[in-house]
């Protein structure tokens, strides 16, 4: 855990520098900094505490995802020194600049410790050399991350421990801590509400399936409803289509989406967004079982489509295609965003790091996109080409869940969700790849990340 404070200052130091200011370092640091820029940490042990230095380049240069690095670069060897409070030292810091130094600490801290047999959190007093009005924007940071931990550890505890059943009891609880209108649709109504396509994923699962729906009203004045879908794949074995050794060891983070939306909706709760979300967490395991479906199925989904299915691992795009369509229906929202580990192929497309995100609206995705450059989230469109929605027609269905062409699997998946939107604004982001580290990167550690959760409560907030 780490506390943020303003003014209660400590022995020990991080020295954000510019480059242009090395030369008022110590000399044995100057040595050490041969690089600027590069974010090489070194520190010096003073007779007073330990002073750590970390220089940022030319100041002009330097960009918020810089701090934000910098910060939880630091932020790591302060705690490898096992410093229990420090100061942060940064010149004349902008709003902007001490917001993304505290979300590279916040998100630098997050610490997985339930698989450990003594788990040892860290504990560490940050100290912001700020002036006291930024108190608030540390509050916030503080709200939103706490929601960004929930979904990490929800995504990173195994399946045994994480089904579709637990999820909601999860859910359950946290809507009564803030507040808001939860309901869950189990398999039996799910059924008979004629969600055909997520009951077929969900058959062969070793839980039934479920969608969580939670309601945040911030702005009861208005009618205006956004609706978040998220898919919530407990665990993706491919189903009979087994995925490979190598593909499926971290399938349990193929719920992302779904954790992604429910903790925005609770972060907009927790700040009083002046905004109505409803959330919607499409949850299924893939499983392989005698009652699992099979490809050459077809199924009927909520909005009467058939749809083929040529393989039993395109099953994110089932379940959110009935879930969306309910959502569509029922709660006619005025726009519909989803967020899913959908395709390997988005990150073919766009690497480890970037969302890709397909849409039926360009101001919506030009919106999103401006947020997701506040928040250093990387997010990049894809298109929509017709030829991707052909692709998806089926034989003797209406649909079927695979493309008939090789290339541009991100899109045709996007194609299938958008036989379900109807005339709503929509959005599809694709988070295959940033949702879960292989590897330490910038300042995640490995596995999951909460991609997403900051930068749609940033659009919520520019609304
Ligand atoms: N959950 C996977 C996509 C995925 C892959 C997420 C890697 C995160 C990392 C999804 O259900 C899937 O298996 N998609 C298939 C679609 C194909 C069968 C059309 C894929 O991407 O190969
Ligand atoms: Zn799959
Ligand atoms: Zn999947």
């Amino acid at each position: 855990m780490v506390q943020l404070k303003i003014s209660s200052p400590s022995k020990n130091n991080i020295n954000l520098y510019y480059k242009e200011n090395v030369n008022e370092l110590p000399a044995r640091v100057q040595e050490v900094i041969t690089d600027p820029g590069a974010l090489n940490v070194t520190y010096m042990i003073a007779p007073a505490g330990i002073n750590l230095y970390v220089c940022l380049g030319e100041e002009a240069k330097v960009k918020n995802n810089t701090y934000r690095q910098a910060a939880a670069k630091s932020y790591k060897q302060a705690k490898d020194l096992k410093l229990k409070d420090v100061n942060l030292n940064v010149e004349n810091a902008s709003e902007e600049v001490v917001l993304a130094i505290v979300e590279g600490i916040l998100i630098q801290s997050y610490e997985f410790l339930a698989y450990k047999k003594e788990p040892n959190p860290t504990e560490m007093t940050v100290n912001f050399n700020v002036d006291k009005k930024y108190q608030i924007l540390l509050d916030n940071a503080l709200k939103v991350n706490d929601k960004v931990s929930i979904a990490r550890d929800l995504v990173n505890k195994g399946n045994y421990d994480v089904n579709t059943l637990t999820v909601c009891e999860t859910v359950l609880d946290l809507a009564k801590k803030y507040n808001l209108k939860a309901t869950i649709i189990d398999d039996k109504e799910l059924e008979a509400l004629g969600m055909g396509l997520i009951c077929a994923v969900g058959r062969g699962g070793a839980t039934p399936p479920r969608v969580a729906i939670i309601e945040y009203k911030g702005n009861p004045k208005s009618k205006d409803v956004y609706a978040l879908v998220g898919k919530g794949m407990v665990y993706d074995t491919g189903g009979l289509n087994i995925k490979p050794t190598g593909a499926m060891e971290t399938m349990r983070s193929d719920m992302a989406g779904s954790v992604t939306v429910l903790a925005t909706t609770l972060a907009l709760a927790d700040l009083k967004v002046p905004v109505n979300v409803t959330c919607f967490m499409a949850l299924a395991d893939n499983g392989v079982d005698a009652m699992s479906y099979k490809p050459g199925d077809t199924f009927q989904a909520y909005n009467g489509k058939y749809v083929e299915i040529g393989n039993t691992d395109a099953e994110g795009r089932l379940v959110l295609a009935d879930t969306v369509a309910y959502a569509v229906d029922k709660y006619k929202p005025v726009q519909l965003i989803d967020v899913a580990t959908l395709t390997g192929a988005c990150m073919i497309a766009l690497g480890h790091n970037t969302a890709g995100l397909m849409t039926n609206n360009s101001e919506m995705v030009q919106k999103l996109l401006e947020n997701s450059r506040k928040t250093d989230e990387s997010m990049w469109e894809l298109p929509m080409l017709e030829e991707f929605s052909e692709a998806m027609k089926g034989q003797f269905s209406d649909l079927k869940n695979i493309s008939s062409e090789k290339y541009g699997g991100a899109m045709t998946g996007a194609a299938f969700i958008k036989e379900f939107v109807g005339n709503t604004e929509w959005t599809h982001i694709d988070i295959a790849g940033p949702s879960f580290m292989d590897k330490p990167t910038q300042y995640y550690d490995y596995g999951a990340t909460g991609f997403g959760v900051r930068t749609l409560v940033q659009y919520f907030e520019s609304l």
